[in-house]
């Protein structure tokens, strides 16, 4: 939208008044806004103005807003990085880079539920050989997924990985990533034979509940906690691995004593992009440029589950809260 205000008198210069016809453009953008904190529910569809980028910052025009399990940290108020509201959640997204109108995917630390976001230009990516109507969804989990298998368990090539909530954005993503990087034999876990068959088709070569009997593995990625980290724990070999992303379950891992670990031999690794972002950008945005080249050669494309309208945003944090879906969702502005 724009405003305009005809003939406006703004000053006399001598004794003449000079008419003056100005044009203020105010662009306006469709936005989903957390009005305050709690569940779905405080999401509201508005209108805001158009933001602006500022040095080191560019403006992408979004063509889909990749909807995560933080995003609803966020909304209630335990996601450390969020901001208070009223805020625009959405933490990566695929789109359009304004000026230059090249193609790109970007890591944001808020506002991709929006028609519009400013990013830090570290963290906006070539998307010229990706689906831009895809890989929205694609940034974050591609390189959480790498920095959990090559920088914090050090994964080499043969090693067997189990994966907990195979079937979801992170998880469905770890399945491929370690495919990528050379595991032996990947393990996925998920809650329902439906989602075990989908961890199946991103790779995995092996499926199992939750109650059923782990096989030994020399590393473990796991965003879910709880009882599911026990029994993922029960199964790490000596020398073994395990990265620790969050707790989708509501209980946070119960990390053992230092003694009961050094009984055992093994590695627990907590991970956050956020937090590794916010601590050593320049590092951090060099290791997601090798990450996303698993997204450019093909050997690595997250699963999309679907993709809801913008306006329909709490509609899809419901059902990604509730377990109701699989791989990654996406929303289209
Ligand atoms: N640290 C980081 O940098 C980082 C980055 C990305 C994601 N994460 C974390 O990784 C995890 C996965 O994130 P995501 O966005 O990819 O979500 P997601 O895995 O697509 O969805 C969450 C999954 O968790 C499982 N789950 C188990 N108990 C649950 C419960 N009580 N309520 C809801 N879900 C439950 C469900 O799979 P089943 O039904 O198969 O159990 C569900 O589908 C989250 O903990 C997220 O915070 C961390």
């Amino acid at each position: 939208m724009f405003i305009t205000f005809y003939p406006t008198w703004i000053g006399e210069y001598g004794s003449d008044a000079v008419p003056i016809s100005r044009q203020l453009w105010l662009r306006k953008m469709k936005a989903i806004v957390a009005a305050r904190l709690g569940g779905p529910e405080v999401l509201e569809l508005r209108e805001v103005e158009d933001p602006v980028g500022g040095a080191g910052e560019v403006v992408i025009d979004v063509v889909r807003a990749g909807v995560n399990f933080a995003d609803l940290l966020s909304l209630r108020g335990r996601y450390a990085a969020a901001p208070p509201p009223p805020f625009t959640p959405g933490l990566e997204v695929s789109g359009v880079e304004g000026g230059s109108g090249r193609p790109v995917i970007a890591l944001l630390t808020t506002g991709g539920f929006a028609a519009k976001v400013v990013a830090d230009s570290r963290f906006v990516f070539d998307a010229t050989e990706l689906d831009l109507e895809l890989a929205g969804g694609w940034p974050l989990v591609t390189v959480t997924a790498f920095f959990g298998l090559s920088e914090m368990a050090r994964l080499r090539p043969g090693e067997t990985v189990l994966v907990t909530a195979a079937a979801g954005g992170l998880g469905s993503t770890s399945v491929q990533v370690a495919k990528a990087l050379g595991a032996g034999h990947v393990v996925g876990m998920a809650s329902t034979p439906e989602k075990r068959e989908f961890a199946l088709r991103q790779g995995a070569d092996e499926a199992i509940g939750y109650d059923d009997p782990v096989p030994p593995v020399d590393i473990v990625m796991d965003g879910v906690g709880g009882k599911v980290f026990q029994s993922a724990l029960s199964s790490v070999r000596p020398l073994g691995r395990m990265v620790l992303f969050g707790a989708s379950s509501g209980q946070v891992p119960e990390i053992p004593s230092f003694d009961a670990l050094r009984r055992r031999n093994i590695g627990i690794l907590p991970f956050s992009l956020g937090m590794l972002r916010a601590s050593d950008a320049v590092r951090t945005a060099d290791l997601a440029t090798q990450a996303l080249n698993l997204l450019r050669s093909g050997r690595v494309a997250p699963p999309i589950g679907r993709t809801f309208p913008l306006a329909e945003a709490a509609q899809a944090l419901e059902m990604l809260g509730s377990r109701q879906t699989v791989g990654k969702l996406l929303l289209a502005p």
